[in-house]
């Protein structure tokens, strides 16, 4: 066994997080290769450089981060020179938006990557691959003038101020239901509100007003805001037009629930209206518009003109609609499609309006006409990024004035009030718009070209420090030779990595991955969303299917009848795989998490099961705090990164006490210098994290054992925690036992 620690001191460690943070917290800003396409979860880009140049460079542990005094990092450390590991292969079995890949070959390694998802392929061949970007510029010009100019006048719109033409941005809409006792509409609303302001980041006041919506009459009216006289809620508003009093907080549909003002039945639930057989509508009723002559966003209801031109769009698909191209596919059953099938959006193309998919019409033509083939497919790239924009799925940030994007929540939302994005985009503004997704684009083959790493020094400042001899850039190979014998190779393969039979063994220096962890993201069924439309333009064998394949995706979703056997088989043989075209020397480093005992069992058992052990362990922060999706599902916000070596090359010191664990953690807490800002994830991690260690050592390694393991040393550690007076906070020891292990009983093995 590696004898020198992965991680030389806490100082490493501490940097680690701080990067992977600030990084995750403003990726486009920090990296921006990786906003080239939407992908879900991504991993920092920083925390996959460190992991490998970690790995590479054994004796210079110590000065990938070097400080000044005791917490500052020095502009001097390795970690922001240039490096050249072009002696290198690196192996991403899961490689999913392509941050391993992206990192190794930045310092020249050749790489290796397979995913099981079409999308993830085609995502990350796009991030890799030379573009001239002036081409791109020229192109895209065209395309301004060809489809930019006539999808604009898909949604030219009145001023209601000047009366002259303007440009809509927003169209507000409202979906609603006719009451099952009175039949008559009830508009799904959950706020009245279209904005908090005109003015961003400002109270609501008289010089300062919202807009909202009237219940009524759906007329706009300015709302100043005030003292309410009632606790929690705002003041009410008084319409302009029809004289009704109402509160612009109030919600008519909440957690899936409705009450109908007229007959004031309450609490129906939306899902039972609709199966039993009451359509789901949609009403337009506020556009958000610039009006070059006033200069400046407007608030409109539509007026006769808008609605004819919806009514005219409409008509427009009935009558060509065999023509046009959109996906036909069904949404198959899964845990994450469930609301969409539930509401009864059964199709993809049923979460786009009319407008939208012709949009996409006129786009696909002048796409279609640019001759180079690598320029046509990145313009296909920027249209499918898009597509989170541009769906009537997509909610509003109201406070913000601007879209929130699909997948915030790493799931299809079911949205009551969709905002409807321009899907060309007017001048610079809205985000998510072709000209916004293009931007993007730009930007990461910018980066590509000259790489940089960025860092927050202690007064707040960004440094931004450029590594003058790297580049993202790659030359694609189609077989181990080939890899062998080019430089900046990258080798991409789209199939199951349960069976690398052209990968031959020991041919790997290290694995380096990021698996699906347990049932968190149902990465396939997310991804079918952009799937169906990337396929119509492609002819690639892997995107001949219907779907995502889903069959030998190791994830578990009780929705698409995946259980937990399945992803421990599955992540075993991938593994086994790993292990099989691995160098003896080599290592297998992958990012792991998950506050359910049973994931990391799984996983325990895969290392073992395929004759690795583990070797080394160290947290790190993952998804940015306050991302939803890290709230609501069970999942921790730091990662455990966990290092594996060949069980041969191992020295297996077989201990089997629950004492080395905690002892080990003792160490480590005492060592920590801030030893009060050691949050429960990172104790639970670390705690994990040597459990794994000895569990993988152990001969016989049963779950009861594991589990036992687990237990006493969060009592012991808890123990000493209080003993020694480490941490401040009382909150500690309930958390350890009870939240996240009480619950959890040997419901597995
Ligand atoms: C957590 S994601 C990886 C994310 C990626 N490392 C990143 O940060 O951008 C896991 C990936 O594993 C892929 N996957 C799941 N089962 C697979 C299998 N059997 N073979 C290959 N890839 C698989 C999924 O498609 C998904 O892209
Ligand atoms: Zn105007
Ligand atoms: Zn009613
Ligand atoms: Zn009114």
């Amino acid at each position: 066994m590696n004898k020198i620690n992965f991680i030389p001191n806490i100082f490493t460690e501490d940097m680690i997080t701080k990067l992977a943070q600030e990084e995750t917290g403003k990726r486009q800003y920090y990296r921006p290769v990786y906003s080239l396409h939407k992908w879900w979860a991504r991993r920092s880009g920083a925390l996959f450089r460190t992991i490998i140049l970690l790995a590479v460079q054994k004796e210079q542990r110590e000065q990938l981060f070097q400080n000044i005094g005791t917490t500052q990092l020095s502009r001097e450390s390795k970690y922001f020179h240039s490096h050249d590991l072009s002696d290198i292969v690196i192996f991403d079995p899961f490689m999913g938006g392509g941050t391993t890949l992206v990192e190794a070959n930045r310092m020249g390694a050749k790489v290796i990557g397979c995913d099981i998802n079409p999308v993830s392929h085609w995502i990350v061949q796009e991030t890799l691959k030379d573009i001239d970007i002036e081409r791109l510029q020229t192109y895209f010009a065209q395309l301004e003038k060809t489809a930019g100019e006539k999808i604009k006048l898909l949604y030219k719109t009145l001023c209601s101020v000047c009366g002259s033409d303007a440009d809509g941005m927003y169209t507000f809409w409202v979906r609603y239901v006719n009451c099952p006792n009175c039949r008559k509409p009830v508009y799904l609303f959950k706020r009245y509100f279209l904005n908090a302001g005109m003015k961003r980041n400002q109270k609501i006041s008289r010089t300062n007003p919202a807009v909202v919506v009237c219940p009524g009459c759906h007329a706009l009216n300015k709302f100043y805001g005030g003292d309410s006289g009632r606790a929690r809620l705002l003041p009410s508003c008084n319409c302009e037009h029809c004289s009704m009093v109402f509160h612009p907080d109030d919600e008519i549909f909440n957690e899936g629930y409705y009450s109908c003002s007229h007959c004031k039945t309450k609490n129906f639930s939306l899902i039972e209206t609709i199966q039993s057989g009451h359509e789901l509508y949609e009403k337009m009723i506020a556009i958000e518009y610039f009006c070059p002559c006033c200069n400046q966003r407007l608030y409109k209801a539509p007026d006769k003109h808008d609605f004819a031109k919806i009514a005219e769009l409409e008509e427009q698909f009935e009558q060509s609609k065999n023509m046009l191209l959109f996906p036909r596919q069904e949404i198959p059953h899964g845990s994450s499609s469930a609301r969409w099938l539930a509401h009864k959006f059964t199709h993809y193309y049923q979460v786009f309006n009319a407008r939208q998919i012709i949009a996409f019409n006129i786009l696909f033509e002048a796409i279609q006409a640019i001759p180079e083939q690598s320029y046509h497919e990145a313009f296909i790239t920027i249209f499918s990024n898009s597509l989170e924009y541009n769906n009537m799925m997509t909610p509003y940030n109201y406070p913000n004035r601007k879209l929130h994007h699909l997948f915030n929540y790493h799931a299809l939302p079911l949205t009551t009030t969709p905002v409807e994005n321009c899907v060309w985009g007017v001048s610079n503004e809205g985000a998510g718009t072709f000209v916004n997704c293009y931007n993007r684009y730009v930007q990461a083959k910018k980066y590509c070209k000259r790489p940089f790493d960025k860092y927050k020094n202690a007064a707040g400042k960004i440094h931004t420090i450029y590594s003058k001899n790297e580049k993202i850039s790659a030359q694609f190979v189609k077989s181990f030779d080939e890899l062998k014998s080019t430089p900046r190779a990258v080798w991409l393969n789209c199939h199951d990595s349960s069976s690398l039979p052209q990968i031959p063994d020991n041919s790997v220096d290290y694995v380096i991955t990021d698996p699906p962890y347990h049932d968190n993201i149902h990465y396939s069924e997310l991804s079918n969303f952009f799937f169906v439309w990337l396929k119509l333009f492609n002819l690639l064998p892997y995107f001949s299917v219907d779907h995502v394949p889903i069959k030998n995706e190791a994830i578990v979703n009780a929705g698409m009848e995946k259980n937990e056997e399945d992803y421990q088989r599955l992540i075993t043989e991938v593994f086994k795989e790993c292990q099989r075209v691995l160098k003896d020397t080599g290592q297998m480093i992958f990012t792991f998490h998950h506050k359910k005992r049973q994931a990391w069992w799984i996983i325990l058992k895969a290392i073992v099961d395929s004759g690795f052990v583990v070797s080394d362990y160290f947290p790190v922060v993952s998804e940015y705090k306050v991302n939803p999706h890290v709230r609501d599902k069970q999942s921790l916000d730091m990662d455990l990164v966990i290092i594996c070596e060949k069980e041969t090359t191992a020295s297996g010191n077989a201990v089997s006490s629950t004492d080395t664990v905690c002892a080990s953690v003792e160490r480590k807490l005492i060592s920590l210098e801030a030893i009060s800002q050691i949050t429960e994830d990172k104790l639970f991690l670390y705690i994990m994290g040597e459990a794994l260690k000895l569990g993988s050592c152990c001969e016989k390694l049963v779950y009861k054992t594991f589990s036992d393991v687990l237990d006493e040393a969060m009592q012991n550690i808890s123990k000493f925690i209080f003993q020694n007076n480490l941490d401040a906070r009382s909150d500690l020891q309930d958390i350890a036992f009870d939240e996240r292990f009480e619950a959890q009983q040997l419901t597995l093995f």
